[in-house]
């Protein structure tokens, strides 16, 4: 989650932890809540507010091969609540300096092309309560050891259901400017927002992308809460992938060779955060991203995409594209689930190249614990040790998500917690039921 989750994971933060970061040491504590308002912005306006006035971003000049200082652009764009969209359809040819990333380093994969050898694993869930559960179970294994994602086709959710909440994304981000930067916010206690891919204060360049976000705490949000414009798809999609989302706790479980129930019985699935993301057509996309490269810090996410194309995923240093599949959901590893599980299952790096054509629209669901188990110790799973050591001392969400958040990388933040990197290799046996 680069810019892309960095803003949802500041809905996410917020949502989970509130402001439990005060546990940390002050020193730590200024640097991650310095971070969270740069990278996080919705966390608290007043706050950010306070500090944006001495800090500087930069992006990439395509032109003059500089820098410069796109703080002062960045919060004029930000203060327009009019998200990427409302640049987009102002005309320009050219998107603004701050949207532009820096050429790719020499040693990363070639940017824009995709290997097409390579065929991200496609999984039919037909009769996976019956008759073809095993060969489910099996297919899941190798796709989330091998690939740490897959498509899925035949898992229950009616075609309608996905294609009636892909068009209330578009709905909800096509409406008219005033009635939707009503929910344009960085306050921390609302549970449902839009916002958009430039990120204040940071050094990042911003994307190509704007956001609607549903926090869904422990399966629970007032419907009241969802906007009216998409508020029938937004629950019935909800109740569905949820179901999914069920369904997939118990695969992975077999497919690790645990109980059915093991991953449920540990509740790391229990919080939703649905986000709607919208990515205008884009004059300029070999300059930008819609969603830069990283991983998600969840359990487990399950994404919808439009036929559109553009997603991409890592697989032997290699960007291969994940081309859309009608009625086909893409579930894919989050990095908690690789540290529960010795990295036997693996959380895959993935971005969005921006398009010329548009808008692209994709609905993400990241499952994370349930609220009551925020400083909850998960670590690998004993029953997945044998005679392994375990790669990872357990950690809990605050501390992980803080983590994630406090080291601005994009990547996955997993091996600080590896045991070899001199942390404390805590006890595991809390996470076991
Ligand atoms: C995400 C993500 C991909 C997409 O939100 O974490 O990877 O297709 N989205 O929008
Ligand atoms: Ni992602």
């Amino acid at each position: 989650m680069n810019s892309f989750s960095f803003n949802h994971l500041s809905y996410i933060f917020a949502c989970h932890f509130g402001y439990g970061l005060l546990n940390l040491s002050s020193l730590s504590l200024i640097i991650v809540f310095l971070f969270i308002l740069i990278r996080f912005p919705m966390i608290s306006t007043v706050a950010s507010t306070e500090v944006m006035v001495s800090n500087a971003s930069s992006s990439f000049d395509p032109e003059d091969g500089s820098n410069y200082d796109s703080a002062n652009d960045m919060k004029a764009f930000d203060e327009t609540k009019g998200g990427v969209k409302g640049l987009a359809d102002s005309g320009l040819i050219k998107i603004p300096r701050f949207f532009v990333h820096p050429p790719e380093k020499p040693q990363q994969p070639p940017s824009k092309s995709s290997n097409i050898n390579l065929q991200v694993p496609i999984i039919n869930f037909e009769g996976f309560e019956s008759s073809r559960r095993k060969d489910v179970v099996n297919e899941i294994r190798r796709a989330s050891e091998n690939w740490g994602l897959f498509q899925v086709v035949n898992h229950g959710i009616p075609e309608n259901v996905m294609d009636d909440m892909l068009e209330g994304v578009k709905r909800f981000h096509e409406q008219p400017q005033e009635v939707k930067t009503e929910f344009y916010t960085r306050d921390a206690d609302q549970r449902v927002k839009f916002f958009t891919g430039a990120l204040l204060l940071t050094k990042e360049p911003a994307i190509w992308r704007d956001t609607v976000a549903f926090d869904f705490k422990d399966g629970k949000l007032d419907p009241q809460l969802f906007p009216a414009i998409m508020r029938e798809e937004v629950g019935e999609y909800f109740r569905h992938v949820t179901k999914t989302g069920k369904a997939l706790s118990e695969l992975l479980s077999e497919a690790l060779g645990l109980r059915r129930n093991y991953l449920s019985s540990i509740e790391c699935m229990e919080t939703e955060s649905l986000v709607g993301h919208y990515y205008p057509a884009c004059p300029q996309p070999e300059l930008t991203f819609g969603t830069t490269t990283h991983s998600d810090p969840s359990f487990l996410t399950i994404l919808l995409q439009d036929n559109k194309g553009g997603l991409q995923v890592l697989h032997q240093n290699q960007w291969v594209d994940v081309p859309p599949l009608q009625g086909a959901l893409l579930v894919n590893i989050g990095d908690l689930m690789q540290l529960i599980t010795n990295d036997r299952f693996r959380s895959v790096e993935h971005r969005v190249l921006a398009g010329e054509v548009g808008p692209r629209i994709s609905l993400a669901s990241f499952f994370f614990p349930s609220t009551a188990n925020t400083f909850k110790p998960y670590g690998v799973i004993q029953e997945l040790l044998s005679d392994d050591t375990p790669i990872y001392r357990a950690t809990h969400l605050a501390e992980f998500m803080g983590q994630y958040m406090s080291t601005g990388s994009y990547i996955s933040t997993l091996s600080h917690f590896k045991v070899s990197s001199g942390q404390d290799c805590s006890s595991t046996e809390d996470t076991d039921h």
